[in-house]
C-alpha cells in the first residue's frame, strides 16, 4: 500500500481522480468495505444513473452580481449546501480518520456529520474543527449508550442528531465477505466502547438465520424517535427514508429534518436511486421541515439537481472518504472545493443566483423535447 500523497497531482481535476488515488492507499479489505454495496450492488449503481439520467437547462444573462450559494438549516447559516455524510471508521482511510476530515471541514466552512462507529472520540472531531457539526447515531440495543452519546454530542457543541433507520439489520455485504473484511487493531467504534454489546451471536443450525439471532428483538421502532427527542434539545433528523408514508410518519413523531438515503446502496439491494425517491418524498414532507439526500453525489451538477428536485442540502459520502485516503486533510478540503465551485459553475450557467433560485425549471422535461 502506498503512502498518502503530500503533494496533489495536477491531473486530479473531478472528485473521481481521487477514487484511484486511494484504492492504492488502503488494503484490499478495507477497499470492499469503503466501496461497497450491498449483494449485486445495484442501488449503487442506480444511484449513479439516476443523476445520470438527468439534463439540465441552461438560462443564459441572468443577473449573478450577487450570487451566492449561503444557506440556512436550523438556524445556522452554511457556505453551501453539502454536508459531509456520516462514514463509520475512518482510520481504514488514514491514519488520522476523522481529525482529518474535521480540519478540511473547519477550513472549507463545511457542516460535517460523524458518525456513531466514527474510529475518534466525538469530542476530539469537535476540538479540530469550527464548521458545524452534526451527530449521527442509531438507536443501541443498549438505550442508555445511545442517551448517553446524544448527551455527549450535546455537551461538545454539536447542533443536530441525525437517526440512522436505515440499518436495524446488516446488509447484505457479499463484496466485504468475499475481501474477508474485519476491522484492524487500533480501529474501533470507540464512542461505543461502554455499550452492552448486542446479542449477535449466530443462531442454531435450523433456527431462524437472521430472526433466530435476537438482534431485532432490540432494535429501534418509531416510539425510539419520541423518546430520543426528549433526550437533548437537539434536534433530531431521521436518516434512511425513501417513501412517502414514511416520511409522513417521521414528520408527525417530531422529526426536524429528513435525509432521503438508501444508505450509499449499503443496506436493501434493489432499492430505488435516493434521487428518484426524492420528489415524492418532498411532496409529502410539504415543507415543514427540510429534506436532504444523498447517494452518488459526484459532481456540483449532481448537488444542483438535487436541489432542483427540492432537497434543502445534500451529504457527500465516498467522495471525501476517497480524498481522505489519498491526501489527508488535503484530498478532503480539495473534494469539497472542487465541488463548490462545479456547483457555482452550475449555477451561473443555469442562471441561479441563489439556492433559493434552484428549482425544476433548470430540469431539462420532457416537454421541452416536444416542439
Ligand atoms: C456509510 N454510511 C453510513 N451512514 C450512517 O448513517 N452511519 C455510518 O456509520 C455510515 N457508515 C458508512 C461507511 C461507509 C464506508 C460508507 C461508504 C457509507 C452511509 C453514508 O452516510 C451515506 O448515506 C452514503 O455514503 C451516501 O452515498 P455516496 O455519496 O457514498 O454514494
Ligand atoms: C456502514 C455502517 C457503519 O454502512 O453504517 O458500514
Amino acid at each position: 500500500m502506498k503512502p498518502p500523497l503530500s503533494r496533489i497531482p495536477a491531473d486530479v481535476v473531478a472528485v473521481t481522480d481521487y477514487e484511484p488515488l486511494a484504492r492504492e492507499r488502503v488494503s484490499p479489505q478495507a477497499w470492499a468495505y469503503i466501496a461497497g454495496g450491498a449483494a449485486d450492488e445495484r442501488t449503487l449503481q442506480h444511484n449513479r444513473d439516476a443523476f445520470d439520467a438527468l439534463t439540465l437547462a441552461p438560462r443564459v444573462l441572468a443577473d449573478l452580481t450577487e450570487a451566492s450559494t449561503t444557506i440556512a438549516l436550523f438556524g445556522q447559516t452554511f457556505a453551501h449546501p453539502m454536508l459531509l455524510a456520516p462514514i463509520a471508521y475512518q482510520k481504514l482511510a488514514h491514519p488520522d480518520g476523522e481529525l482529518a476530515t474535521a480540519h478540511a471541514a473547519s477550513a472549507l466552512r463545511t457542516g460535517m456529520v460523524v458518525s456513531a462507529q466514527a474510529s475518534v472520540k466525538i469530542e476530539d472531531v469537535a476540538r479540530a474543527t469550527q464548521a458545524p457539526l452534526w451527530c449521527q447515531l442509531y438507536v443501541q440495543p443498549d438505550r442508555a449508550c445511545t442517551r448517553e452519546l446524544a448527551q455527549r454530542a450535546e455537551a461538545a457543541g454539536y447542533t443536530a442528531l441525525v437517526l440512522t433507520v436505515d440499518a436495524p439489520v446488516s446488509g447484505v455485504r457479499n463484496r466485504e465477505q468475499r475481501a474477508g473484511f474485519r476491522l484492524p487493531d487500533g480501529v474501533s467504534a470507540v464512542n461505543l466502547a461502554d455499550c452492552v454489546s448486542p446479542d449477535i451471536m449466530p443462531a442454531a443450525l435450523g433456527d431462524s438465520p437472521v430472526f433466530g439471532t435476537g438482534m431485532l428483538r432490540t432494535a429501534p421502532t418509531w416510539h425510539d424517535v419520541a423518546w430520543l427527542r426528549e433526550q437533548s434539545s437537539l434536534p433530531v433528523l431521521i436518516k434512511g427514508i425513501l417513501t412517502p408514508d414514511d416520511a409522513r410518519v417521521a414528520v408527525e413523531a417530531g422529526a426536524s429534518g429528513i435525509v432521503v438515503s438508501n444508505h450509499g446502496g449499503r443496506t436493501l439491494d434493489t432499492l430505488p436511486a435516493s434521487l428518484d425517491a426524492l420528489p415524492r418524498v418532498v411532496g409529502a414532507v410539504a415543507g415543514r421541515v427540510p429534506v436532504l439526500v444523498d447517494g452518488g453525489i459526484r459532481r456540483g451538477t449532481d448537488v444542483l439537481k438535487a436541489v432542483a428536485l427540492g432537497a434543502s442540502a445534500v451529504l457527500i459520502g465516498r467522495p471525501y472518504i476517497w480524498g481522505l485516503a489519498a491526501a489527508g486533510i488535503t484530498g478532503v478540503a480539495h473534494v469539497i472545493n472542487m465541488l463548490w465551485a462545479e456547483l457555482e459553475i452550475a449555477m451561473a450557467l443555469t442562471g441561479c443566483a441563489t439556492i433559493a433560485d434552484v428549482d425544476h425549471r433548470i430540469i431539462w422535461s420532457s416537454d421541452q423535447r416536444i416542439i
